[in-house]
């Protein structure tokens, strides 16, 4: 986004030196003070805001029987109520013309057992963003969402080691600038909703509609996760 001009504000729990056209603002998605505040400091510091990217997230796998609250309140507070508090906060200085992007993942349509919180989070902001993009249309304000399935960053070294799903290796996780591609594409070509592959997007959707397929589907998806993960970890081991 840097390289097509755009002036970036990142908001972080951490302070930042600001670098070429890149402002960091601290904020800690689960504090609603801290969002507002936030906020208001975006709005201070300009006048417009063109392009608000929710990619902010957390997954913690934990079975439902033994769920601890606090992790049940970050992964609502990060995944759900905060794109929600922030694009409440920011939407009054978003111009005509203007994108909302939300980086979701296929847990949005695909339900993970295990991560049943983050499923349901995310499942949540897809709703969210699926109601605000009918709300803007007359503001032509544009709404897209991104699912992605499994992207090599921090969160998923952190939730494997956490009992994360098998599910994440059907195909090689890919690489976070892959992510960061579908963001332009959604503000340059006004793109709804971008699924890894036309085959993800029309497997999940199937399998959103028939609990049959869904159910009928998961042993081998399970085969193909696990032959995919053994995969991904000789690479990690054969890699310089
Ligand atoms: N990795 C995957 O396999 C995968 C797959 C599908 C979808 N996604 C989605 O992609 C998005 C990005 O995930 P990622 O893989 O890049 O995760 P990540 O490597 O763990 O990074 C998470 C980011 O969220 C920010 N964050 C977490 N808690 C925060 C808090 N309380 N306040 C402020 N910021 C907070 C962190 O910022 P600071 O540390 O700077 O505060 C960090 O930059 C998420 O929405 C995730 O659900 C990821």
């Amino acid at each position: 986004m840097r390289a097509r001009g755009y002036a970036i504000i990142i908001l972080s729990r951490q302070a930042r030196p600001d670098s070429s056209g890149i402002t960091t603002v601290v904020c800690d998605l689960t504090n609603n003070e801290s969002i507002k505040q936030a906020a208001a400091t975006i709005a201070a510091r300009t006048a417009k805001v063109d392009v608000l990217v929710h990619c902010a997230g957390v997954i913690t796998p934990q079975p439902v029987g033994r769920l601890d609250s606090a992790t049940i309140a970050s992964q609502i507070a990060v995944d759900l109520t905060a794109p929600i508090e922030l694009t409440n906060a920011l939407l009054p200085i978003m111009p005509r013309g203007g994108h909302i992007v939300f980086v979701n993942s296929m847990a949005a349509a695909f339900p993970l057992a295990g991560s049943s919180v983050y499923t349901a989070a995310k499942f949540g902001l897809r709703g969210f963003a699926r109601a605000l993009e009918q709300e803007l249309r007359p503001r032509r304000i544009q709404v897209s969402s991104i699912y992605p399935a499994s992207v090599n960053t921090p969160m998923l070294s952190q939730e494997m080691a956490a009992g994360g799903s098998i599910y994440n290796f059907i195909d090689p996780p890919q690489e976070p600038d892959v992510t960061a591609q579908r963001i332009l594409e959604c503000c340059e070509r006004g793109s709804r909703e971008i699924f890894s592959s036309v085959f993800d997007k029309l497997f999940t959707h199937a399998c959103l509609t028939s609990m049959r397929l869904l159910n009928l589907s998961l042993p081998i998806m399970k085969l193909l996760g696990r032959r995919g993960h053994r995969r991904y970890l000789r690479g990690l081991t054969t890699r310089p």
